[in-house]
């Protein structure tokens, strides 16, 4: 089988009525086995060839068996922690894949008509999640017509259909109809999730920007918003990576998956680098980390005197710089927000404090990228650099990742050879 995990991957199997549903009490132990949160919907007729309790077990989370049901409609209906109730619409959120192993030529047909009756075919109308089909039926059966224009149909709408594998049948004929076996559809999930970048990779990654304060009720910030960095941290765990985010001030949520540790000042936020720096092998500095810091605190409120007022400023240290200086630093990509002359500060910047790759941004323009949704960076390392076309931050977080993943990996291959 190959390495890639199935970390942080949210797996939905849809289990139908077929003899090959024994298989995918199998199929739910090799995913958990390589890392992957699977939840497990059977159909009625599923249920009559299995036991619910085999997946309840191997999965270690409660099988969804009924599309209308009180209780798991509970979560939806009060807008609370919806995910508990798992209703068919969270259900369909929830997923990062959608998988049904065995498909009987009934789903097929339920799933091609756009039907809902049950719960399966409810979860895989309402979700846009990537789909893969796992089909097992006698040969005439398969080699219908009518099965036949169904899995056309399925295959132009996106979903990828896994076999069957010929061979013996339940029923004594010999044909293509069965299901292939576990092991190769778990290869196709894994296949699913293409990217894999970061792989077995540890980054730390630090976003938005930092409150220096002057006494209890003010302090000196700037205009990040941390949505770079949390896009990024999101890319990273989609690309296999664990990740801790040290986040200043930013009313946004926290991606599944990622250890959030909240701080507040450029020195708590060194100080949480600093605990988990160690085991990092990757180190993104997104944040605005405040270069200075008034020098001294007023414990009580500063109150209103003179015409003028002077703030005596002292220099933060470089969290980045000294993270980068490290005996056995992670790799390590910075962020420089320039105003002007972008190649040579950007460049500048990446010489300047040893890292490996800087992610430069205009900022202070018409397009600036503070608070939008929108971004366009320059990367700069030893020997090139590259545009990432304005886009999304979300699209410029998963090219960044990639090309991190890539040079990584180079990094890697360049040190073997030594
Ligand atoms: C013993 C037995 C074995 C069956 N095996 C299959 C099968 O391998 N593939 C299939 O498409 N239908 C098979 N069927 C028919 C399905 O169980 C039937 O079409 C059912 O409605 C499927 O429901 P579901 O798609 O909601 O699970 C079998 C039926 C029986 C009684």
């Amino acid at each position: 089988m190959s390495d890639i995990t199935l970390q942080n991957r949210r797996i939905l199997l849809g289990v139908c009525g077929g003899i090959a549903a024994y298989k995918s009490a199998e199929l739910v132990r090799l995913l958990v086995k390589k890392g992957a949160e699977v939840r497990v919907v059977m159909t009625a007729a599923a249920q009559q060839f299995v036991g619910e309790l085999t997946f309840q077990a191997l999965s270690a989370n409660p099988v969804h068996t009924k599309l209308i049901d009180l209780e798991s409609e509970l979560g939806v209906a009060t807008g609370e922690d919806t995910v508990t109730g798992m209703g068919h619409i969270e259900l369909a959120r929830w997923a990062d894949l959608i998988l049904v192993a065995p498909a009987t030529a009934d789903l097929l047909s339920r799933h091609t008509a756009g039907r809902a009756d049950d719960l399966l075919a409810a979860v895989l109308l309402a979700s846009r999640a990537p789909k893969l089909f796992a089909p097992a039926m006698n040969m005439e059966m398969w080699s219908n017509s009518a099965t036949q224009q169904n899995i056309s149909k399925l295959t132009e709408r996106g979903v990828r259909i896994v076999g069957p594998a010929s061979g013996e049948q339940a029923c004594g004929d010999v044909g293509l109809g069965r299901m292939v076996e576990p092991d190769q559809i778990v290869e196709e999930v894994s296949a699913k999730f293409s990217t894999g970048a970061l792989q077995g990779e540890s980054l730390v990654i630090t976003a938005g920007a930092t409150r220096e304060p002057l006494d209890p009720v003010r302090f000196i910030s700037n205009r990040s918003s941390g949505k770079m960095g949390f896009a990024i941290a999101q890319a990273a765990v989609d690309a296999g990576a664990k990740v801790t985010l040290i986040a200043g001030d930013c009313a946004l949520d926290t991606p599944d998956f990622v250890k959030r540790v909240v701080v507040e000042s450029a020195e708590q936020m060194m100080s949480a680098v600093e605990e988990v720096i160690e085991n990092a092998t990757l180190f993104i500095g997104t944040a605005a980390v405040a270069d200075y810091r008034p020098a001294k605190y007023k414990q009580h409120k500063i109150k209103k005197s003179a015409d003028t007022m002077t703030i005596e400023l002292v220099k933060n240290r470089d969290i980045l710089a000294e993270v980068a200086a490290r005996k056995n630093s992670p790799y390590s990509v910075g962020f420089a927000a320039e105003t002007e002359n972008l190649a040579t500060n950007g460049e500048g910047k990446r010489r300047s404090k040893g890292v490996d790759i800087v992610a430069a941004n205009l900022v202070g323009g018409e397009d600036s990228p503070f608070g939008s949704d929108e971004n366009e960076v320059t990367l700069y390392w030893d020997g090139g650099e590259k545009l990432l076309k304005r886009s999304s931050k979300t699209d410029i977080a998963r090219q960044l990742i990639e090309f991190i993943g890539l040079r990584v990996r180079e990094q890697k291959e360049e040190l073997e050879k030594k």
